[in-house]
């Protein structure tokens, strides 16, 4: 088995807000990420496919997975405002949590000859998550 990963960059603004909780309990829970006027992230996604390489010797070619990530996902929320601007997080808290498990569902359709394997998505330079599908 083989697995093959393509990092991408984007900047988003965000809020992590609850509304049905006090101010305190949003400060306590989000911290500087409930921030009434928003701020931003420079986030680092690296998706990784495993498969077996084809006749072409390739697992997929990288190109193309990049225009897959670019079109679903960089070109979506680069420089947006993800609670505001973003149609597939609209009631969704935009924590990287979530943002993992929505970014697996928009690419694993376009995947034809190999597997969705990981998801990562670095928030910070002490954060990121990832994801396995499970
Ligand atoms: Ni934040």
């Amino acid at each position: 088995m083989v697995y093959l990963t393509r990092k991408e960059h984007f900047n988003a603004a965000h809020r992590l807000y609850n509304e049905d909780w006090s101010e305190s309990k949003n400060l306590e829970v989000y911290g500087k990420c409930a921030n009434a006027n928003w701020h931003g992230h420079n986030y680092d996604l690296f998706v990784t496919v495993k498969g077996e390489p084809d006749e072409s010797g390739f697992l997929m070619n990288a190109h193309h997975l990049s225009k897959i990530l670019k079109k679903e996902i960089v070109d979506v929320l680069d420089h947006k405002n993800m609670n505001m601007d973003v149609p597939f997080l609209k009631d969704v808290q935009p924590t990287s949590e979530n943002l993992v498990k929505i970014i697996w569902q928009k690419i694993q359709p376009h995947l034809l000859n190999c597997k969705l394997h990981c998801v990562k998505l670095v928030e910070t330079e002490n954060i990121f998550v990832e994801y396995y599908g499970e």
